[in-house]
């Protein structure tokens, strides 16, 4: 692999996203969040009522679709969006629909694989810090450094909660969700969320986003000296 390639892996709300921004800030490379890809496809399927579950509409479906990442500001400070054929569609992603759509469609094999080029595609154009649930299994086997960021549901539920709007907020519904998902995600035969064999393991329940990102470039650099 020509590039330096970082993955971080983890199940929804170990703190992935913000840790793995701040760390490409850090080392001054991209951030890309492959989640928002599965999240694309979910939208796309629900926006041209495909079912995910049938092979001959599914492939049909997977050849036309172009999702596509763009910055809108400058790179260090600008957000990041996602394009579906020029379109931008980063507003409608993160609704809990969305969110148990992609969890539940990214089990399909032909997904997986459509998105599989599009990762690799970016990272042989730069250094990169990937997230997401198999970069370090399937898609990164060769990384130069794997993390695994986990956190107790407890916590994690109680992070998404924060984040929601007011009018949304229901613990116990967030935390049931958070549960269905984790069960899918790790349990399906195609990818599953596991850590790699050689990640490093990261709890960060008593964790600030701080001190999960020094952990992380203590293991960079150490790795540098030897
Ligand atoms: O990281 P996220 O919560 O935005 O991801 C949404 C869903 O996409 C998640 O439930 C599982 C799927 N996903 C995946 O299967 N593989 C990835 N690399 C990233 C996300």
């Amino acid at each position: 692999m020509k590039n330096r390639i970082i993955t971080i892996d983890g199940p929804a709300g170990s703190g992935k996203t913000t840790v793995s921004k701040a760390l490409a800030q850090r080392l001054g490379c991209i951030y890309v969040d492959t989640g928002a890809l599965y999240r694309g496809v979910a939208f796309e399927l629900q926006r041209q009522k495909i079912d995910y579950k049938e092979d001959k509409a599914l492939e049909k479906f997977l050849k036309s679709l172009d999702l596509t990442f763009a910055i809108d500001g400058d790179h260090d400070n600008g957000q990041f969006l996602l394009l579906s054929s020029g379109r931008d569609i980063t507003p409608y992603i993160r609704t809990p629909e969305i969110s148990m759509l992609a969890s539940l469609s990214s089990a399909r094999p032909l997904i997986r694989s459509a998105l599989l080029n599009v990762q690799r595609n970016i990272a042989d154009e730069q250094d990169a810090v990937f997230e997401g649930r198999d970069m370090g299994t399937v898609v990164f086997p060769g990384a130069s450094f794997k993390f695994f960021l986990f956190a107790d549901i407890t916590i994690r539920a109680k992070r998404r909660f924060d984040e929601m709007p007011e009018e949304e907020k229901n613990f116990t519904q967030v935390q049931k969700e958070m549960e269905i998902r984790d069960y899918n995600d790790s349990n399906r035969v195609a990818a599953p969320l596991k850590p790699a064999e050689d990640a490093i393991h990261i709890n960060s329940s008593d964790l600030t986003i701080g001190q999960v990102i020094e952990k992380m470039l203590e293991h960079i650099k150490k790795a540098k000296n030897i």
